[in-house]
């Protein structure tokens, strides 16, 4: 991730891009992802106007927010990318010269070599400014891909992706890890990789990151961002679909049925399943094809559904997309279920979690067995709070355990210790906090609560502690320690829990 923050510093962690959808990925949705904390991407034509006109309401849109964070260098705070099979250089080279976006992304050349003229020439027109990234689908053309352009990241996009692909190319989860390795063996770490295709949500792009990649890139999703430029129909019939391994496709129909001319031989493209898909199964020709689905443009919205004949491209991940919202939200809420699909998965590392979810649940989940105390250690400074405020402190430490902690009544167990001044040592593990003489350390050792039930349980001390006993957030530090039941003996020397008193 360092690497990624430094080139593009206005990035929150985890990493993540909205694909450059070419008539999808307007000026808007773009400055969205990225003044949210992603990267945004405008898809770029060989239409020299088009994109000018793009890159121009960029610059105005941004000029317009001077306090945003993802405007905050010389770099327009976006990126543009090209299918090289149809793009011309020339107009690339101009619009990094004028415009100077952070990433140009290289996607589909019609010949390798075309990724090796691309990035010198825009390497210069840049000064090394914009980042090269480059999509590819295969361990094979990841290899030619760092051999002829040495990019600062690759795009690796697995068959579940939406709009065009390789006809023949893996999933993600067995694309990332391969050329990850790959990487890794000849390159050491230097390349970043982000995962593309079928990535819709943090659980998503947890798995990514779980597979070695940096981060990841989304189209599909963002195709329901209030800002995508697509029409109303094609939403639509994106939140209605669902099960993408059965209602999309790969097919070259796409470009067929829209007279698109060009694109190289091993791409199709993945869309929703339609009529076209299923009058071409029956025999009807092209030609006849083609006339339905021209005639049937001037139905509008109606146009997209099962029954309709548009294009209505979409990865295979589209029964994940439920709500059109605004791509700032759609960033926030990917971050955020990110960080907590990551959390919970990694509970599933610990023997005790294994043993309290699988073994024997019997049955009905209502046998499973019910959350146990936790012991509380709380950990402070002598001679910051008289004995009735220590009281106070672990009254309220209590209180949360019966409400967020699942802890059972009767069942207190808290040791206060108190430490001479300097006893105590607690950096900011670099996130910026002053430390006082007033820090509570708490420390509680349990079993199995989820990593959704820890963070309300972080949530709520905080919260009480710094009404109730005057202890400001940054100076409130809380450990979780997972034990097993056979780790308890109250007293008599039995194990309670094994001996079947409790
Ligand atoms: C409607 C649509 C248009 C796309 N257009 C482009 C494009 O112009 N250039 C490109 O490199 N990739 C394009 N892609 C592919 C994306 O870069 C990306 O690989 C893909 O969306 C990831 O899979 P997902 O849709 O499952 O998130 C497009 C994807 C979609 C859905």
């Amino acid at each position: 991730m360092s690497l990624l923050r430094t080139h593009y510093p206005w990035t929150k962690a985890p990493f993540l891009a909205s694909a450059p959808m070419l008539g999808a990925a307007t000026p808007a949705l773009a400055i969205s992802v990225s003044k949210a904390g992603g990267i945004g991407f405008l898809a770029g034509s060989a239409n020299s106007d088009a994109l000018d006109k793009d890159l121009q309401q960029v610059t105005s849109i941004l000029a317009q927010d001077r306090t945003a964070e993802a405007n905050s260098s010389d770099i327009l705070p976006i990126g543009l990318g090209f299918q090289l099979w149809g793009a011309k250089l020339s107009v690339a080279v101009s619009a990094v010269k004028k415009h100077l976006p952070a990433v140009v992304w290289l996607f589909a050349p019609s010949d390798e070599r075309q990724l090796q003229e691309w990035s010198r020439a825009l390497r210069v027109a840049s000064q090394e400014k914009t980042k090269i990234w480059i999509q590819v689908g295969t361990v094979h053309d990841a290899k030619r891909a760092v051999e002829l352009a040495a990019p600062d990241v690759l795009v690796l996009q697995g068959s579940d992706a939406g709009g065009h692909g390789l006809k023949r190319s893996a999933s993600t989860v067995t694309l990332v890890p391969e050329i990850v390795d790959y990487l890794a063996s000849k390159h050491g770490a230097s390349i970043p990789v982000l995962a593309a295709g079928g990535i819709m949500d943090g659980r998503g792009v947890a798995s990514a990151i779980a597979l070695g990649a940096a981060g990841a890139v989304m189209g599909t999703r963002f195709l329901a961002a209030t800002e995508a430029g697509i029409a109303q129909g094609w939403q639509k019939e994106l939140l209605k679909a669902s099960d993408g391994g059965v209602s999309t496709g790969r097919s070259t129909l796409p470009d067929r049925l829209k007279q698109t001319v060009g694109w190289p031989e091993h791409f199709d493209g993945r869309a929703l399943l339609n009529k076209g898909h299923e009058d071409e199964q029956a025999g009807l020709s092209d030609a006849e094809n083609v006339a339905l689905y021209k005639q049937e443009l001037a139905q509008g919205d109606d146009a997209w559904g099962v029954h309709g004949r548009m294009v209505t491209y979409a990865g295979t991940g589209v029964g994940l997309v439920n709500e059109v919202k605004p791509a700032a939200e759609i960033v926030r809420e990917v971050h955020m279920s990110a960080r907590n699909a990551i959390q919970n998965a990694s509970e599933f590392l610990t023997d005790s979690h294994y043993v309290l979810k699988t073994a024997d649940p019997g049955p009905s989940t209502d046998d499973a067995p019910s959350p146990t105390m936790p012991l509380v250690r709380i950990e402070v400074i002598r001679g910051r709070r008289s004995r009735d405020q220590l009281r106070k402190l672990a009254d309220a430490v209590q209180e949360v355990m019966l409400q967020k902690f699942n802890a059972p009544a009767r069942d207190r167990y808290q040791v206060i210790t108190q430490h001479e001044p300097g006893d105590i040592i607690c950096e900011d593990t670099n996130l910026g906090f002053e430390r006082t003489d007033d820090i509570v350390f708490i420390q509680i050792f349990q079993q199995g609560r989820t990593g959704d039930v820890k963070q309300a349980t972080y949530a709520a001390l905080a919260e009480k502690l710094q009404a109730e006993c005057g202890v400001k957030g940054t100076d409130l530090i809380i450990s979780c320690s997972e034990n097993k039941r056979e780790d308890w003996s109250f007293g008599r020397g039995e194990a309670q829990f094994l001996t079947g008193a409790l």
